[in-house]
């Protein structure tokens, strides 16, 4: 394959990037690793395991999972592979089930053999949700499974330790629980979390974590036993009085929080020399922003030192990624899942993709954009003249769309709502409090929320008056 022409090509500081669709046609795949056997493992989130030859592009279905339920954001997940003591190919995947109205998040071994996956192993069940259920699976160098739960969108769960939700859980690859765990009789092994959806060991054994936040602050995390890492109490950096009272004792900061979010994904640790821009860094998926994101680490892996994005817009939504020992990346994009991006899904789609060192340039050369100001948060959200379709873009259309128009059966429209071209102090409301699955936008300013106001009730159609800031303050004072 690495003879046909590049598709395009990545320009870094130096290096040229080559990019090559190996496999099309997928339904998203959501976990996709490289195998014991020198293939591209992937999980499809309909409940398909597969293998990949990268080098000719040959898939092979190795297992169907039929007790997998798929909707939403539940499905098939997470998955890792390796050979155990006994020199056998394992692999660990979780994902969702359903029976009658009981969801629930399943961790389950399967064994090689030949071409199929055997001795289907309970490991674990957890409670599951429609969303919330993570969650990925990661084997350490020393041959223990971390497995990163979401909240199942229950609040209370993150910070309660009897609940196995919000966590990483850590145990033998038998489901049995290490005599080292922070406590002997729990698998947990941190908490505090919300809705992982990336985990990946450095090389020197450091675990990191992508999660997603609500209205505000998606995270990087650097973990470590019985860390706790604050959700619900504490979202991003700790800023608020608020906060700071109910923040539990030790809690831990994030390396890196985003404000607007940004939907991070799938995330690997990049070591190698091949890419050497690269090396020491943690390559990032994103869903909302749709790009690459490489975050350089530190000597000592302790801190993010710079943070570049690539692609964006490109490929649509990013929801994984997955490294060779060779050091050529590979991307899965995620434009048939329930929420794709306008303009997607292309014909090709679902798409893994390789990266890696090619001298060839191409007609489409992409390279790097600016992330904005990395210093988090307050920076990015104290715009002094804010345009209002930017800040809509950035904080609502990924669920209502930028065209106003939702999604059927999940977000409402807001074009030619009620909600939105009747009285203000309703629309005031639910925009500072929320509603369910609709977050709290009481963070934003008054000049922030006037903005977004008044332009969805003058967009697609609508055609009503502009709220005031006063107005908003009014409602904030009530
Ligand atoms: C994470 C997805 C999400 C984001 C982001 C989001 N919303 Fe919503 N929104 C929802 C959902 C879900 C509902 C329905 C809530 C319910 O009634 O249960 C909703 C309801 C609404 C409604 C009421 C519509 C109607 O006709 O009932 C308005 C207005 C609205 N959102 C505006 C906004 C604005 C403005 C933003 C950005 C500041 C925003 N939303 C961000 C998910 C979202």
């Amino acid at each position: 394959m690495a003879e046909k022409a590049p598709e395009a090509s990545l320009q870094l500081d130096s290096s040229l990037l080559g990019m090559q669709t190996i496999a099309a046609g997928l339904d998203v795949p959501w976990e996709i690793c490289w195998g014991p056997d020198d293939r591209i493992w992937f999980t499809e989130q309909n409940g398909s395991i597969s293998r990949l030859d990268p080098t000719t592009g040959e898939k092979k279905l190795l297992l169907r999972i039929p007790e997998v339920w798929r909707h939403r954001s539940a499905g098939l997940l997470g998955m890792a592979v390796g050979k155990l003591i006994d020199n056998q190919v394992y692999v660990f995947v979780d994902f969702t089930h359903r029976h009658d109205s009981v969801i629930t998040s399943r961790l389950v071994r399967y064994r090689l053999d030949g071409d199929t996956l055997v001795e289907a192993r309970l490991l674990l069940e957890i409670p599951g949700n429609t969303g919330h259920n993570g969650s990925r699976v990661v084997l350490s160098p020393g041959g223990l499974l971390y497995w990163a739960t979401g909240d199942a969108a229950n609040l209370a769960n993150a910070q309660n330790r009897a609940s196995l939700n919000g966590k990483i859980l850590r145990l033998h690859t038998d489901g049995s629980i290490p005599a080292d765990n922070p406590d002997p009789q729990s698998p947990v092994w941190a908490m505090g979390f919300r809705n992982m959806q990336g985990l990946t060991f450095s090389a020197t054994g450091r675990l990191y974590a992508s999660e997603h936040g609500d209205a505000t602050d998606d995270e990087i995390n650097l973990l470590l036993p019985a860390g706790n890492y604050g959700w619900p109490l504490v979202e991003g950096f700790t800023h608020t009085d608020k906060e700071k009272q109910v923040q539990p004792a030790g809690s831990m900061p994030p390396l890196k929080a985003w404000t607007p979010t940004i939907a991070p994904a799938g995330m690997e640790y990049y070591g190698s020399d091949l890419i050497p821009e690269w090396t020491n860094s943690l390559l990032l998926g994103t869903l909302k922003d749709q790009s690459l994101r490489v975050l350089q680490l530190d000597a000592r892996g302790e801190q993010i030192s710079t943070e570049q994005v690539f692609l964006e817009k490109a490929l649509g939504r990013i929801r994984d990624i997955c490294v060779s020992p060779q050091g050529e990346v590979f991307l899965a994009t995620s434009n048939r899942d329930w929420n794709p991006a306008p303009g997607f899904p292309k014909p090709q789609d679902d798409r893994i993709i390789r990266l890696a060192p090619d001298q060839r340039r191409a007609a489409t050369v992409y390279s790097a954009t600016a992330p904005g100001d990395p210093t988090t948060a307050q920076a990015t959200t104290a715009q002094a003249n804010p345009n209002p379709e930017t800040i809509y873009n950035q904080y609502c259309a990924s669920c209502h769309k930028p065209d106003g128009r939702g999604l059927p059966g999940s977000f409402p429209a807001l074009k030619a709502s009620p909600l939105v071209n009747g009285d203000p102090q309703a629309l005031i409301h639910l925009l500072l409090k929320g509603k369910k699955q609709m977050p709290a936008f009481e963070f934003l300013s008054n000049q922030e929320l006037s903005a977004i106001g008044s332009f969805i009730r003058s967009s697609w159609g609508n055609n009503q008056t502009a709220i005031t800031e006063p107005t908003i303050q009014l409602s904030r004072n009530k």
